[in-house]
């Protein structure tokens, strides 16, 4: 058991039932894929952090990987990582992934994090990526992972903004799926932007942010990312949108045809990374 197993529980937070993309096998293997493209700017974002030796970090939302790998590394064998997810499956698959790359420093726990009035201080860096994208209280979550840590301590977030994500040339069908999938996706897909703000009104001093983005081409698995979003939101969107199968079939199939043209590039949704450190 790591050292900093008494600070989180066994309930469902507020939020934890809003990740609407699933634990499929398929969302697992999306995760995983996206955590290797994502993992040097990951890298070079935690190696920012100044951390004491035999730190605690914490990966909250992990998912079937997270940056558990990474932590792993940076605390070091004298360290601990806690991983924490509210699905079961999720757990399930981060548990695998941590026997098979060996990190004898993580421990993963099918638990929530308290909130913030509850919270003990046990962590020096707590951090979570893409969580409070897919969640309706993402200041609920700052504030318990803000509470989390000790003072001096670190929170690290990294967070997609949509708006760089576009496609050129531009086209209509891009437009309209992307605008009606903001709207049914769960939780606030401009969030990125906002992480520096959020952070500061979670009580967190010496806020700094930083930012990636990726060009992807025909062939590219990300090429199509936002008609995988669409197949996913199928039902959702035609439930919550004025959209009728028809169109989202002539809408999808026309935006397919179109980024699989030869010059049409896609240009990613903007990786927002930003770090605070609490007083
Ligand atoms: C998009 S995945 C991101 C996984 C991982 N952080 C990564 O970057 O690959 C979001 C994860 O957060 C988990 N989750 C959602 N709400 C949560 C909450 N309130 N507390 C902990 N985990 C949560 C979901 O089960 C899912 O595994």
């Amino acid at each position: 058991m790591s050292r900093a197993s008494a600070a989180v529980r066994d309930v469902d937070p507020p939020g934890a039932a809003d990740y609407l993309l699933g634990s499929s096998c398929v969302e697992r293997e999306r995760l995983l894929a996206q955590c290797a493209l994502l993992r040097p700017a990951a890298a070079a974002f935690i190696d920012t952090i100044p951390l004491p030796p035999d730190a605690d970090a914490l990966d909250l939302g992990c998912g079937p990987l997270g940056i558990l790998d990474l932590l792993s590394e940076r605390v070091g064998p004298t360290g601990s990582v806690t991983g924490l997810d509210t699905d079961h499956r999720m757990t399930g698959w981060a548990r695998e992934s941590v026997g098979q790359l060996g990190l004898g420093n993580v421990e993963i726990r099918h638990e929530a994090l308290p909130p913030a009035a509850e919270a003990n201080a046990l962590y020096d860096l707590a951090h979570c990526r893409l969580l409070l994208i897919n969640t309706t209280g993402p200041r609920e979550i700052l504030g318990s992972l803000a509470a989390a840590v000790r003072p001096g301590g670190w929170v690290a977030v990294q967070e997609f903004d949509w708006a760089t994500w576009q496609c050129d040339p531009p086209h209509p069908a891009w437009n309209r799926l992307k605008d009606l999938l903001a709207g049914v996706f769960g939780g606030d897909v401009h969030i990125g932007a906002r992480l520096p703000g959020l952070l500061r009104e979670a009580g967190l001093t010496d806020v700094q942010a930083t930012a990636h983005t990726y060009y992807w081409h025909p062939g590219d698995r990300y090429q199509t990312l936002l008609l995988s979003f669409a197949h996913l939101f199928r039902d959702r969107l035609l439930r919550h949108t004025s959209l009728t199968i028809e169109e989202f079939d002539s809408l999808t199939n026309t935006l397919h045809a179109h980024l699989n043209e030869r010059h049409t590039t896609v240009r990613e949704s903007l990786l927002v990374q930003s770090r605070a450190r609490k007083p």
